[in-house]
């Protein structure tokens, strides 16, 4: 199967799939204060990941490109909306245009839309430092997005099964492009060893790409006959992924993702300690089945409620918000006890 419809695909299954809604953030509530002492017209939802200044912690996460016309009317859409709504936005995996430049459109359309935007170029962790450089110049990229994708490659029935090195090209990358360089997954999660290997080769933040929204070994599993639906359950929620990174030794920024849908969901995994939050698959469905206009409202409807979030547990500043106690109960309690995490001091703080 060409790689132009493997694209096509993964729209069509991630949006039929849907998300799993398993990541883990019902088990996390803020507490009440009555006394807020705040105005809600103080407060700021400005962020920073590194060098990167954002006006806002909500971006648009990799998706699509390298499909031919529909991937690029997609992307230019994307990018109308991350204009309008002054978000960042991450481009899918650029490969299908280091591979047949004929491609390169259906990226480039993202920069030519939104000019001044932060835009994230993205590739897979095969990627070489010569491909890391041109995807980022075809971009005029702010950041470069390198995608971990084990599981989804397993599954894959055309899937790349060799994962060593990876580390070493990741370094490389590292050390000899001029723009930042962020490591997500793709909705597995990350463990504290992996963020604090991926700290300890330079990498300026991870995106922990939670297991409980799209789930890419069901989109997978779409695309062969002989199931490995063992792998449809396999990974770590958002919720435990953020807890996880917490507790990774080194400095670094975390960006949550993986079913995010609210600006609840956001605000939690602030106060888990991401500096922004990555949405994919929810912003697709509400685009496709619903149109820009939509979208455009969505995300606005998530800056106003972060807002009254904000304002009701006092934090004027996402910085502020970071340090807001969270009571954590159910399965996500289980695993950080498990991992021995000590929880209180996310309760006690
Ligand atoms: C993705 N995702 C993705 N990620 C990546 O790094 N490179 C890519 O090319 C793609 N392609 C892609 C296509 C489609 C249709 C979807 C929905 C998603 C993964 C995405 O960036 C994100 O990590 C996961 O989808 C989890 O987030 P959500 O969808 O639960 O918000």
């Amino acid at each position: 199967m060409s790689r132009s419809i493997r694209k096509l695909d993964h729209i069509e299954h991630a949006l039929s799939t849907g998300p799993s809604l398993t990541h883990g953030f019902d088990d996390l509530k803020f507490i009440h204060n009555s006394l807020p002492e705040v105005n809600y017209k103080q407060i700021n939802l400005s962020t920073k990941i590194g060098e990167l200044s954002l006006s806002s912690p909500i971006f648009i996460n990799a998706m699509t490109g390298g499909g031919g016309e529909r991937t690029k009317e997609v992307n230019r859409q994307l990018a109308e909306v991350a204009k309008e709504t002054g978000i960042g936005m991450a481009v899918g995996s650029q490969m299908a245009a280091l591979r047949d430049p004929s491609q390169q459109d259906s990226f480039r359309i993202v920069r030519e839309t939104y000019p001044h935007g932060t835009i994230l170029a993205n590739l897979g962790s095969e990627a070489t430092v010569e491909q890391a450089k041109v995807a980022v110049d075809m971009l005029e990229a702010s950041a470069l997005q390198i995608h971990l994708n084990v599981i989804q490659e397993l599954v894959m029935p055309e899937g790349d099964r060799d994962f060593a090195f990876t580390i070493e090209r990741i370094e490389k990358i590292v050390a000899s492009l001029n723009v930042p360089i962020i490591v997500k997954e793709v909705g597995f999660g990350m463990s504290k060893e992996t963020v604090q290997t991926l700290t300890s080769i330079g990498v300026m933040a991870v995106d922990v790409g939670g297991y409980g929204g799209t789930n890419f070994s069901k989109v997978e599993n779409r695309r062969r006959n002989n199931q490995l639906d063992f792998f449809d359950e396999w990974g770590i929620t958002t919720a435990c992924s953020l807890i996880e990174a917490y507790h990774a030794v080194g400095d670094v920024y975390v960006i949550s993702s993986g079913g995010l849908r609210s600006a609840i969901d956001l605000a939690k995994s602030i106060a888990l300690g991401a500096s922004a939050g990555g949405f994919a698959g929810y912003f697709l469905e509400v685009l496709m089945k619903h149109g820009q206009l939509a979208l455009i409202d969505e995300i606005q409807k998530i800056h106003e409620e972060l807002r009254l979030i904000m304002t009701a547990v006092q934090a004027k500043t996402l910085f502020e918000l970071q340090k807001k106690p969270l009571i954590i109960s159910g399965d996500t309690y289980h695993w950080a006890s498990q991992r021995g995490f000590d929880v209180s001091i996310f309760s006690r703080r």
